[in-house]
C-alpha cells in the first residue's frame, strides 16, 4: 500500500505582504513535499492563513474596510505569491472558513464540557479609548502602546484550557520520542525553558476581541488565538464534521514545519490540546531557523524585507528557490544578502549546472548530430564518476530524508563538479581530432548525459522548472525520470537526440547589477537599512537571533575574563533623544553610568532599587553622548520579551558574580 504523508506549513498572518522569510518555510515544505511525492508517497500539503485577532480588525477599521474584506485581498495576493513561487499546496485553510469555524466551535466546547476549559479571570490593562486589553509585557513606558494614554488595570472574564494539567506527560512524550521535535536543540530549549519551569493555564478566549470565533455557550466571548490557529491542521482534513474521509487516511501530521519562534506553540500547547481531545500527536515538529538581514530577523515591523516577488521576477524561481535551500543548513538561521545570492547563482548556478548542460548537448550536436552516442568500455575515470553518481544519490537520500535540504543540495552539487571536471579531464574536443578517438568522445558524452539525467532528478524538489529543461534537453522519458531510475546508472538511451535549450541560467555581471539594486530601492535598500540598524547600539541584534548559527565553546579562563558584579541602581532617567534608552548610575565595584537599551521594558522609576548584574571590565562606549561604563545583564526570549536579571537575594554591591 502507498505510505501517506501529511505535511504542513504555519498558517500565516494576513496582515501584510509576505517577504522572503515567509517563501522560507513554504519552499521548505514544498521541497519535502515533492520529494516525498517523488519517493511514491501519498502526499498532502497543507498551507493557509490564520485571520482572527486583534490587529486585523484594527488594521482593516484603519483602511475602512470589513475584516472580511480585508483579509480577503491580503489572501489572494499570498495564493498567487505561492503560484508564482511552485508552492504546490493540496489544501489552503483560512481560519474564516466556515467549516474551520463550525469545528474549532465544537472543539472548545467539547474541552469545556469534559473539563479541560474553565471560566475565570484574566488580569491586565486595559485602554479605554482604545478599547484595548494589553498584558503587562505590552505596555510601553506603562502606558498603551498604541495611543501612550493612561491605562488601567482590569480583569477580564476568560476561559482557561488547562495546559498544566498535561505538563508531565508532554515532558514525558518529549524525552521519549526524540523524532517528535526537532532539530533536538529545540528538546532542550523546550523543556528547560518552558516544561520544567512549569506551564501556566492558558487564556483561550477574549471578550474585547470581536473578530474571532464566537463561544458558541458564551457569546461575548471569542476563542482567542491558539486554539483556533492551531486547530487547523486537523479541520483542514474535516475533522469534526461528517466528511472526516481526509482526516481518517492523513492525521496524525508526519510534519509540521514551522519557524522556530513558534515551536513552543507546536511543541507544547498543541499537543496539549489533542492529548485532551484524544488524539494521535504529530509526528515530527521541525522548528526552522530565520533568514536574517544584517543580523536581525527580517519581519515587516523592522523594514527590513525582501520582497519575493520581486526576486523572482528578476532572478527565476528556481534560482530564489535553490537559493533559499542551499544558502543555509536548515534549523539555522542564515543571512540574506544580494552578493551570496548572485554568488551562488552565478557560480552554482550558471557555471557549474547550465554550462554542464549546454556543453554537453551542444557537443552531441556538434560531435554526434544530436544523437545520444553508446556507452563504450568503462575506464577508471569513468568508475570514479559512475561510483560518485551511486554515492551522491545514497547520500542525497539521506539528507532529505532529514530535512537537510542545504547538504542534500551540495551532494549533487559534487557531481556536478566532477562532470565539469570530467570534461577537462577527457579533453572531448582532442578525441574528436584524434584517430580512433570517436568511441572514446562517444562514451564520455554518454556518461555525461547520464549523468544529467541523473541531475535533473534529484533537483526536482527545489528546481522545479530547470529539471524539465534539463529531461527535454536529454530527450528522456517520464520512466527515466522517476527516484528509482536516478538510482541506476546507465537507463538513457543511446540513439535518443538532444534538443538546444535555452541558457538555464543567465550569467551576472555582478558589479553592475548591486549597483541597479540599489538603484531600485529593492532588495539592496533594505539590507542597506539593516546594516546601518546594527552599528546602532539602540538596535543590536537580539541574542536568541544571533547565537542560532553556531555555539562557540569557551573555556572556564575565557569565562573569567569577563568580571561580572551585582550593582545596585542609585539612580536613573531616560537618555535624551532616544525612546530606547536608559541612563542608570549604578553602584558596583564603584559608582558607574551605564546606558541601557530597555526603556522599551522598564521605567526609570522601576530601576532605582533594583539589584543587578553588571559587567564591569566592558571597555567604556559613548551611546548619545554618554559615556557609558558597562553593561547590565538582560535575558530575552524568542517573543522579545525582557527581564532584568539579579540576584536571587539581596547581596552587598560589588559582589562578584561567578
Ligand atoms: O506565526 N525567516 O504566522 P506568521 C524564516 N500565524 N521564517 C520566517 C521569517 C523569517 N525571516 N519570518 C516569518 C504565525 N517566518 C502564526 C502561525 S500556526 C498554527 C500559526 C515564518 O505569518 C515564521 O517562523 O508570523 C512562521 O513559521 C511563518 O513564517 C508564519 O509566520
Ligand atoms: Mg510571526
Amino acid at each position: 500500500m502507498q505510505k501517506k504523508y501529511y505535511i504542513t506549513t504555519p498558517i500565516y498572518y494576513p496582515s501584510d505582504k509576505l517577504h522572503i522569510g515567509h517563501s522560507y518555510c513554504s519552499v521548505a515544505a514544498d521541497t519535502m513535499a515533492r520529494y516525498k511525492k517523488l519517493r511514491g508517497y501519498d502526499v498532502y500539503f497543507l498551507t493557509g492563513t490564520d485571520e482572527h485577532g486583534q490587529k486585523i480588525q484594527k488594521k482593516a477599521a484603519e483602511a475602512g474596510v470589513t475584516p472580511q474584506q480585508y483579509v480577503d485581498n491580503i489572501v489572494a495576493g499570498i495564493k498567487s505569491l505561492w503560484q508564482l513561487m511552485d508552492v504546490k499546496y493540496d489544501k489552503f485553510i483560512r481560519t474564516t472558513d466556515d467549516y474551520h469555524v463550525r469545528s474549532v466551535q465544537k472543539i472548545f466546547k467539547q474541552l469545556y464540557d469534559q473539563g479541560d476549559i474553565y471560566k475565570s479571570e484574566y488580569e491586565g490593562w486595559y485602554c479605554t479609548p482604545c478599547e484595548s486589553f494589553w498584558t503587562e509585557s505590552q505596555l510601553k513606558d506603562g502606558c498603551c502602546p498604541d495611543c501612550g494614554r493612561e491605562v488601567s488595570k482590569t480583569k477580564e472574564e476568560s476561559y482557561f484550557f488547562r495546559l498544566s494539567k498535561y505538563q508531565d506527560r508532554l515532558i514525558e512524550h518529549i524525552q521519549n520520542n526524540p523524532e517528535f521535535l526537532q532539530p533536538v536543540s529545540r528538546q532542550n530549549e523546550m523543556l528547560n525553558n518552558f516544561l520544567k519551569a512549569g506551564l501556566d493555564d492558558l487564556c483561550v478566549s477574549r471578550t474585547s476581541v470581536s473578530w474571532g470565533i464566537p463561544v458558541t455557550f458564551d457569546e461575548k466571548h471569542t476563542v482567542y488565538v491558539w486554539i483556533d490557529a492551531l486547530s487547523n491542521y486537523i479541520t483542514a482534513l474535516g475533522y469534526g464534521s461528517e466528511e472526516d474521509a481526509l482526516y481518517q487516511k492523513y492525521w496524525p501530521a508526519d510534519l509540521h514545519l514551522v519557524g522556530k519562534e513558534i515551536v513552543r506553540f507546536h511543541a507544547i500547547i498543541w499537543p496539549a490540546i489533542l492529548m485532551a481531545l484524544g488524539l494521535p500527536l504529530p509526528k515530527q515538529v521541525f522548528g526552522h531557523g530565520w533568514l536574517v538581514i544584517g543580523g536581525e530577523k527580517m519581519s515587516k515591523s523592522r523594514g527590513n524585507v525582501v520582497d519575493p516577488v520581486f526576486l523572482c521576477n528578476r532572478y527565476g524561481v528556481d534560482a530564489i528557490r535553490y537559493y533559499l535551500m542551499r544558502e543555509m543548513p536548515f534549523g539555522s538561521d542564515g543571512n540574506f544578502t544580494n552578493e551570496a545570492l548572485l554568488a551562488r547563482i552565478n557560480s552554482d548556478l550558471a557555471n557549474d549546472l547550465g554550462n554542464l548542460l549546454s556543453r554537453t548537448v551542444a557537443m552531441i550536436e556538434k560531435y554526434f548530430d544530436g544523437v545520444i552516442p553508446q556507452m563504450g568500455e568503462v575506464t577508471e575515470l569513468d568508475r570514479e564518476l559512475i561510483d560518485l553518481a551511486r554515492t551522491v544519490y545514497a547520500d542525497y537520500t539521506e539528507n532529505m530524508d532529514n530535512l537537510r535540504f542545504s547538504v542534500a543540495l551540495s551532494d549533487v552539487w559534487r557531481l556536478v563538479s566532477r562532470c565539469n571536471k570530467y570534461i577537462d579531464q577527457n579533453e572531448p574536443w582532442v578525441l574528436a581530432k584524434e584517430e580512433g578517438g570517436r568511441i572514446r568522445l562517444g562514451s564520455v558524452l554518454y556518461n555525461l548525459a547520464e549523468c544529467l539525467r541523473i541531475i535533473s532528478v534529484l533537483i526536482s524538489p527545489v528546481m522545479t522548472k530547470s529539471c524539465r529543461v534539463i529531461a527535454e534537453a536529454l530527450g528522456a522519458a517520464p520512466e527515466l525520470l522517476t527516484f528509482e531510475s536516478a538510482g541506476c546508472y546507465g537507463l538513457l538511451q543511446s540513439g535518443g537526440r538532444v534538443k538546444k535549450q535555452e541558457a538555464l541560467f543567465p550569467r551576472i555581471d555582478i558589479k553592475k547589477e548591486l549597483a541597479e539594486l540599489e538603484g531600485l530601492g529593492g532588495a539592496a535598500e533594505a539590507e542597506k537599512k539593516a546594516e546601518k540598524t546594527q552599528k546602532n547600539p539602540e538596535k543590536t541584534p537580539k541574542n536568541s537571533e544571533k547565537n542560532e548559527q553556531k555555539i562557540e565553546e569557551i573555556t572556564i579562563d575565557d569565562f573569567a575574563r569577563v568580571q561580572l558584579r551585582v550593582g545596585k541602581v542609585l539612580k536613573c532617567e531616560k537618555v535624551e533623544g532616544s525612546d530606547k534608552l536608559l541612563k542608570s548610575t549604578v553602584l558596583c565595584d564603584r559608582e558607574r553610568t551605564i546606558v541601557s537599551g530597555i526603556a522599551k521594558w522598564y521605567t526609570p522609576q522601576e530601576m532605582v532599587g533594583r539589584q543587578v548584574v553588571v559587567v564591569t571590565n566592558l571597555r567604556p562606549v559613548k551611546l548619545r553622548g554618554v559615556l557609558s561604563e558597562g553593561m547590565i545583564l538582560c535575558a530575552e526570549d524568542e517573543t522579545g520579551a525582557l527581564a532584568l536579571v539579579s540576584p536571587e537575594k539581596v547581596i552587598n554591591a560589588g559582589a562578584e558574580v561567578r
